[in-house]
């Protein structure tokens, strides 16, 4: 039985957890700085970075204490050492190495970008990662810091096959939200509102998805871009609203709805247009935005019944580090341990593999 802390620091949320082989979650304590930063309509990242060094101690204190464990009785201590906002992870780094050199434990970092795809099978189903048949696995991870399509092999290689161009999902939906003065995070509020909306009443564009007759570069067959559609809903809402942005309220919902809806199409589109294309036999849908119920039904809806669709359980969508304790277990397993001079990274690496399913 090993039993591994996990820290977690990357962006506006201190979390630590206690997971047990990889999969029981015995706690996973999170901290969110939301309100700290909404003001700001967007994370801050000294900010956030000051407010993971108040929050890390007694998160860390909780997890244990809600897990009924000591340090002691830890294998490993692990903690997200990239993607993510270069302060706020580097309170987690240090926190953790400091923790792993006092309690002479193992030290683990962890890629969150991959954690998020793991957490799909956390708490329940991590031996069904063993199944050949969920092979190749495409999974869409969609988040405020990524937007990104992978494929993993039943031989635990995997390949970015589509990313964006420019903003992620998550941060487009933020973005939208603060221009619509509806507040941080926008993801969920946006959905809320968006239920009083006609998400047809207006199109926004659907960018690189061959719209408008404009034909899809093919390197970019796979790739997302988000930029564009937060323009043309800032110029949508001054048409509407004049310079104040002062939409009637049918006008208002409508406009939420159906950027949510060219928000979610896209994103569909294309993870099944590439599923099909690389004869995925399961869809992993992961990160953040994939609480959202409108994206989670329209990849219920048109997924091909021979493929297998993991939806992320939304309490493992958002940062948490139960996570990053659950991925480090196949880290130990491998005998893959980091040196306490690991640096941190903030943005995603070439990926080559993933250790949960090898
Ligand atoms: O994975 P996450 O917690 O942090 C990053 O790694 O970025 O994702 C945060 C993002 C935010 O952009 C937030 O607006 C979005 O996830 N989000 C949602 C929903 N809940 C959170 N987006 C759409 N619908 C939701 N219900
Ligand atoms: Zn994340």
């Amino acid at each position: 039985m090993a039993l591994i802390l996990g820290i977690e620091s990357s962006c506006d949320e201190t979390s630590a957890a206690v997971v047990e082989d990889g999969s029981r979650v015995l706690s996973n304590a999170v901290a969110s700085q939301i309100r700290r930063h909404a003001p700001y309509g967007g994370v801050v990242p000294e900010l956030a970075a000051r407010e993971h060094l108040k929050a890390i101690n007694p998160i860390v204190g909780q997890a244990l204490s809600d897990a009924g464990k000591t340090i002691g009785e830890m294998a490993a201590i692990a903690v997200t050492s990239g993607p993510g906002l270069m302060p706020a992870l580097l309170v987690g780094v240090n926190f953790a190495k400091g923790l792993a050199a006092a309690n002479r434990l193992p030290f683990i970092g962890i890629n969150h970008f991959i954690a998020h795809i793991y957490a799909t099978f956390l708490d329940t189903g991590i031996e069904r990662l063993k199944e050949p048949s969920l092979y190749p696995m495409l999974a869409l991870v969609v988040s405020g810091g990524h937007t990104a399509l992978v494929l993993i092999t039943a031989g635990s290689q995997a390949r970015l096959v589509g990313t964006t161009l420019d903003d992620a999902a998550g941060e487009a939906l933020d973005k939208a939200s603060k221009l619509l003065g509806l507040g941080y995070p926008g993801g969920p509020i946006i959905e809320k509102t968006a239920v009083k909306g006609n998400p047809t009443a207006y199109h926004f564009p659907r960018p690189l998805c061959g719209g408008a007759g404009k034909p899809v570069p093919e390197e970019h067959r796979y790739d997302f871009s988000f930029s564009g559609i937060k323009t043309s809903l800032l110029y949508h809402c001054r048409r509407l609203g004049g310079a104040e942005i002062k939409l009637p309220e049918t006008e208002f919902y409508d406009t939420v709805a159906s950027f949510q809806e060219a928000v979610v199409d896209v994103l569909a589109k294309k993870t099944l247009k590439a599923a099909a294309d690389f004869g995925a036999a399961s869809i992993v849908l992961a990160g953040g935005v994939a609480c959202n119920g409108v994206l989670r039904q329209r990849l219920e809806d048109l997924t091909p019944k021979q493929v297998q669709l993991y939806l992320s359980p939304r309490k493992f969508c958002t940062d948490n580090a139960a996570m990053v304790a659950g991925l480090a277990y196949h880290h130990l397993r491998l005998g893959r341990t980091d040196a306490l001079t690991l640096d941190a990274f903030a943005r995603l690496p070439h990926l080559s593999e993933v250790p949960f399913n090898c």
